[in-house]
């Protein structure tokens, strides 16, 4: 009942801030140039369902309010907050991403700042309700799932926009997980349509610790992770803008990592020769490979200990001795 209510209150406003976007003075010189400016073109905004949030303090409130919609429904909904004087737009001069469900349904919103600035978040979102559990969202999913089944490959990036932008590229097999590491439900999500992600974080230390949190839950939930760091300070949308997608391409290629022997190389480049941390190191890695660890994956978890016990020039049944020790564990 309250969810059937949310999700028409976020159909409303998506229609409302979308048609803002496209058919007034602010939101083209606002919203729609800063967009375009960004190299997104009209099909992929229209595709996404973009809106525009315009400065006032209760543009969208009023229209809501004499939409007759309930005062409290849209509080929960994120879209309004309470102040003395009424109403007040929570998403002043944003653009609006909104954030369709599996089933395309508009779950919740990201809102960005048209000029980042220190006294605002540059993004915004959804507070969690009845309908939009952060946790069990995955930006995109609704128009990745196809091109995910077909490719037997999700990437999994970091923002809004670099969605956009990898589909506006033609690369329709892309997700986010909204900057934050993954949670058991979103790779739970990713695993019914297929084995096989690969994470394209940004690359910065914000983007690797995000990414090596996520790993042994993957494993866990049997998926195949592969890793690819961006150059620094690059994500998705910036390189393709920059380079191309024919060399973004090409650098996905030679840069996807194992992602298991991705952490190792990692850990022991943190160790130097200290002896304490190389051996914490591989006390890591064996636990991460006893996370490999149902019957049908016995074949890969072998090849990992094969490999690790290479990479560390170490004897590879006391690798294998180790890892058990984790699995009884
Ligand atoms: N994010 C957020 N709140 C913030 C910053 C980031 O929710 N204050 C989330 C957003 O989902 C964002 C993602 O984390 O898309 C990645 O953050 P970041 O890399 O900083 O932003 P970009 O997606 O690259 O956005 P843009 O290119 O517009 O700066
Ligand atoms: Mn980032
Ligand atoms: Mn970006
Ligand atoms: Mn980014
Ligand atoms: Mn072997």
């Amino acid at each position: 009942q309250v969810s059937d209510s949310l999700y028409i209150i976020n159909k409303f406003a998506q229609q409302f801030f979308t048609e803002v976007l496209f058919n007034t003075d602010e939101g083209n010189n606002a919203g729609l140039s800063y967009l375009k400016e960004r190299g997104f073109r009209e099909e992929i905004i229209k595709k996404f369902e973009l809106g525009y949030n315009p400065e006032a303090r209760d543009t969208f409130a009023k229209v809501a309010t004499n939409a007759q919609f309930n005062e409290s429904l849209l509080q929960k909904s994120g879209l309004v907050v309470a102040r003395e004087n009424g109403l007040q737009d929570n998403y002043r001069g944003r653009i609006i991403f909104p954030i369709h469900n599996q089933t395309g349904k508009i779950a919740g919103f990201g809102a960005r700042l048209i000029r980042n600035n220190d006294k605002a978040p540059k993004y915004i979102n959804t507070p969690e309700n009845e309908i939009y559990v952060k946790s069990k969202i995955l930006y995109g999913s609704y128009f990745a799932r196809q091109a995910i089944d077909k490719a037997d490959e999700c990437l999994l990036v970091e923002g809004y926009t670099d969605v956009l932008a990898l589909h506006q590229a033609g690369i329709e097999n892309a997700v986010a997980s909204g900057g934050t590491s993954l949670t058991p439900d979103q790779l739970r999500l990713i695993k019914k349509y297929t084995q096989n992600l690969t994470i394209l974080y940004d690359g910065d230390n914000a983007g690797i610790k995000a990414a090596l949190r996520g790993l042994d839950l993957a494993l866990e939930e049997g998926l195949n992770v592969q890793l690819v760091l961006l150059p620094n300070q690059e994500d998705p949308d910036s390189y393709i803008n920059k380079n191309g997608v024919a060399a973004f391409n090409a650098f996905i290629k030679e840069n996807k990592k194992d992602f298991i022997l991705f952490q190792l190389e990692h850990a022991l480049k943190d160790a130097g020769d200290d002896t304490n941390k190389r051996s914490h190191a591989v006390n890591q890695v064996a636990e991460t490979i006893s996370k490999i660890n149902k019957a049908e994956e016995f074949t890969k978890q072998q090849d990992y200990i094969h490999k690790t016990a290479q990479l560390l020039n170490i004897d590879e049944s006391g690798l294998h001795n180790l890892v058990n020790k984790y699995i009884r564990e």
